[in-house]
C-alpha cells in the first residue's frame, strides 16, 4: 500500500505546474461545449506527462487511462469539468480572462488542474498500486442536457464499467486545505421554467377594454408559490423561484404580454413530475380563467445528486487520514444542481467539495460571480486528496 507522505511529497511538487494549468485555463475560458482549445491544451498536458488518452469524445471531451499493476481487477472513474461562464471577470490578477465576457467562476480550472495533477501523481505511482484510474475531462457542466449525460451515452462508463466514481468542486465558503462530504442526498434537480401570458394591450385608464397580462402573470407567480407551500410534502425539500418577468408596458399601457423565466428545484423524481403537472395547469387555466392564454414551457434539467453513503463515508475516513480530522467537514445538502447527477444515477458516487476560499487573503467571493477567485494552494489538496481517494478505492 502507498504511503500517503508519498502522495503528499508528490502533490508538494507538482504544485507550481498545476497553479500553471489552473492560470492558463482560467486566462483562457471557454464556453459549454465550445472549449476546444482547452481540450487540446488539456490533451498536450497527458502528453507531456505521457499519460494515454481518447479524446474527441462529446468533441471536446477526454477520458484518460492509468493502468496499474492487473489493470482488470478494477476500475475507479474521477471525473473534472472544463467549461466556464459568460460572465465578465472582474478581477485584477495576472491571469484575469482575456476572453472577454468568459470567464472560470465555477472553478472548473480548478477542478481540471487538480484532476490532472492527480493524474500524474497516479502515473508516477503506477507501479505501487492494482487496477485501473478512468479519468473523465468532461465539456458542458453548464449547460442543459449536461456533458456527463453525453459522454455516458458515448459510453465513457463502459467496458468495463468502474466500480464508482469521484469528483470534486469548489466551496469558496471552506477555508483552502480543508474538504467537505455528505452522504446521500446531496443536490438539487434543476428545471428551467419560460412562461409567456397573452392579454390584450390598451390604455391604463381603460382596463375593461384590455386584458391585462401583468395582473395575471401576478396570480400565476403568487399561486405556483401556493403549489409550494399547500401541495408539496413539507418533508421534500422544494424551490420554485422566478427571476425574470418582463411586463413592457408603462404607467399608462397595459402590455399585450408578460414574459417570465424561472427554476424549479427538488430531490424527488416522483414530485417531480407531478409539481410539472400541476405548474403547468394552474399557470394555464388561471390565465384562461382571465380572458388570457398562457404557454408554459418547462425544459428538464439535471436530476438530483445522491453520493453513496458507503463510498462517502470510506472517502471521508481517507480524507481524515490524508489531510487529519480538523481538515474534514460534515456538509449540508444544497439546492443546487450538478451534471455529475447522471454519475451518481448510475453506480456508487461521490462528489466532495474543496475548500478553496482563504478569508485573511480576502478571497470569499462566491462561485459564479465576477470577482470569484481561490486560493491555490487548495490545488495542492485537490490533486493529492482525490490520486489518495482513488488509490484507496482501488485497495479495496
Ligand atoms: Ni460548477
Amino acid at each position: 500500500m502507498i504511503n500517503p507522505n508519498d502522495i503528499k511529497e508528490l502533490a508538494g511538487r507538482f504544485l507550481p505546474d498545476v497553479v500553471e494549468v489552473r492560470r492558463h485555463m482560467h486566462t483562457h475560458p471557454e464556453l459549454s461545449f465550445q472549449e476546444f482549445e482547452t481540450s487540446a491544451y488539456i490533451q498536450s498536458k497527458l502528453t507531456e506527462w505521457g499519460i494515454p488518452f481518447k479524446n474527441n469524445i462529446v468533441k471536446t471531451g477526454i477520458v484518460a487511462t492509468i493502468e496499474g499493476k492487473n489493470p482488470q481487477s478494477k476500475t475507479i472513474a474521477l471525473r473534472a469539468d472544463i467549461d466556464a461562464l459568460p460572465i465578465v471577470e472582474e478581477n485584477d490578477v495576472s491571469y484575469k480572462s482575456v476572453n472577454t465576457g468568459v470567464m472560470h467562476a465555477c472553478g472548473h480550472d480548478a477542478h481540471t488542474s487538480s484532476l490532472l495533477g492527480a493524474a500524474r501523481i497516479l502515473n508516477t505511482l503506477k507501479n505501487n498500486f492494482e487496477g485501473t484510474v478512468r479519468m473523465l475531462f468532461q465539456p458542458g457542466e453548464e449547460r442543459i442536457p449536461g456533458g456527463a449525460k453525453l459522454m455516458i451515452e458515448e459510453g465513457v462508463l463502459d467496458n468495463p464499467r468502474p466500480h464508482s466514481i469521484l469528483g470534486q468542486h469548489v466551496l469558496p465558503q471552506l477555508e483552502a486545505g480543508k474538504v467537505g462530504f455528505k452522504g446521500g442526498m446531496f443536490m438539487a434537480s434543476a428545471d428551467e421554467i419560460y412562461v409567456n401570458v397573452h392579454g390584450k394591450g390598451g390604455h391604463g385608464a381603460m382596463p375593461h377594454l384590455a386584458i391585462d397580462p401583468v395582473l395575471i402573470a401576478a396570480h400565476i407567480v403568487v399561486a405556483l408559490q401556493q403549489m409550494v407551500s399547500r401541495r408539496s410534502n413539507p418533508l421534500v425539500p422544494t424551490v420554485l423561484t422566478f427571476g425574470k418577468v418582463v411586463a413592457n408596458g408603462s404607467t399608462n399601457i397595459i402590455p399585450n404580454e408578460v414574459y417570465m423565466e424561472g427554476t424549479f428545484r427538488t430531490m424527488n423524481e416522483e414530485w417531480r413530475a407531478k409539481a410539472h403537472e400541476i405548474m403547468k395547469t394552474t399557470a394555464e387555466s388561471l390565465a384562461q380563467s382571465m380572458g388570457a392564454t398562457c404557454e408554459f414551457k418547462i425544459l428538464k434539467g439535471y436530476p438530483f445528486l445522491v453520493n453513496d453513503e458507503d463510498l462517502t463515508e470510506r472517502a471521508r475516513q481517507a480524507a481524515i487520514e490524508f489531510l487529519g480530522a480538523d481538515n474534514v467537514v460534515q456538509l449540508e445538502s444544497r439546492m443546487t444542481a450538478e451534471d455529475f447527477a447522471y454519475y451518481t444515477q448510475l453506480m456508487p458516487a461521490c462528489f466532495y467539495r474543496l475548500g478553496t476560499g482563504n478569508l485573511a487573503r480576502n478571497i470569499t467571493s462566491g462561485i459564479h460571480t465576477p470577482t470569484f477567485d481561490i486560493d491555490e494552494s487548495s490545488l495542492e489538496t485537490g490533486m493529492g486528496l482525490m490520486a489518495y481517494l482513488a488509490i484507496k478505492e482501488l485497495a479495496l
